[in-house]
Formats: structure tokens, sequence, C-alpha cells
């Protein structure tokens, strides 16, 4: 298991690009993406449950895959493109519509993974932008949620991708 940062560690110099910014910082050579986004890039909306990678709740997306913050070194991404919760939506006045229609479905509960379960589902909508109520099930395996909603956080899973499928076409016409 990857531990959590010490402060009197040896610091070795990191470059991180998450959501498209650029973060020049020095972090000890163990630490770990999340401890890293969340303490010295100030990114806190990606969460930390089980620390073990059994929750989903620190869920980014790099190298096109969504994986767990809590198991990565963040050395191992230097100079990499990272996408946290923070880069979804694409501005500040726009949601994206799995947020949108996450909410529109009553499907934020606590909100505690909502972060890592919507970076999961972004991820599974790239990759299949018409899944079945299975894949869906599937897809987000690996994302806990303590509040037991499900069925909501699904059914804005289902719409965004008809929403998204909408938007593609009609940028292909
Ligand atoms: S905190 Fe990373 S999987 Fe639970
Ligand atoms: S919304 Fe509460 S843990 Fe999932």
């Amino acid at each position: 298991m990857l531990m959590k940062n010490t402060v009197n560690e040896t610091r070795k110099p990191l470059h991180l690009r998450v959501n498209g910014k650029s973060y020049q910082i020095s972090v000890p050579p163990g630490a770990r993406l999340l401890d890293v986004l969340r303490e010295d890039c100030g990114l806190t909306g990606t969460k930390e449950g089980c620390g073990v990678g059994e929750c989903g709740a620190c869920t980014v997306e790099v190298r096109g895959r969504a994986m767990c913050s809590c198991l990565l070194f963040a050395h191992s991404f230097d100079d990499e493109e990272i996408t946290s919760i923070e880069g979804m939506a694409p501005d500040i006045q726009h949601l994206h519509p799995l947020q949108e229609l996450l909410i529109e479905a009553g499907g934020c509960q606590c909100g505690f993974c909502i972060p890592g379960m919507l970076m999961g589902a972004k991820n599974l909508l790239e990759k299949n932008p018409d899944p079945t109520d299975e894949e869906i099930q599937a897809g987000l395996a690996g994302n806990l949620c303590r509040c037991t909603g499900y069925a909501k956080i699904f059914e804005a899973v289902r719409n965004a991708g008809k929403v998204l499928r909408d938007e593609q076409q009609g940028a292909n016409v």
C-alpha cells in the first residue's frame, strides 16, 4: 500500500499538468498522486475513501484510463496530462452533461463518492457512448457508493450517454 506523504521526507521536483494547468512542485519520491492533487495542487474534489484501491472515490483520468489515484506514485506521471473532477465541466457556466443529469436525477446524495463516480462514468462513455445497463454496472463496479443510490447514478449515466451521442451527431452534420 502507498503511504500518505510525510512532511520531513526529501522532496523531488515534479511537473504535473492537471486539467490543462501546469503545476511545478516538489514532493517526496513516494508521494501518492491523490495527496499531491489534494495537498500540493489544491484540487480537493478528488476524495480519499479506502486508500487501498477498493472504493473508487479517488478516481482520476490518466493515460486515457480511469484510475485510482491512491494507488499511483505521482512521479510516475511527471509531465503527463491528468484530468480530475475539477476539469470535468467545460467552463464555470456550464456543467458536463453527466453532472447536470446527475443533479436532475437526484443522484448526488451525500456527494462523497460522486467525483470518482463521475470520472469513472466520463471515461466509460468516452469508450462506449451507448452502454447497456449491464455495461454501466460493470464499468462502474469499482466505484462504491455508501449511500447506495446506484439506480439514480446509473440513470444519469444512461441519459448523459444519449445527450453526448446527440451532441456528437449534431457536430457531424
Ligand atoms: S481511496 Fe482510492 S480506491 Fe478508495
Ligand atoms: S453519494 Fe454518498 S457515498 Fe455515494
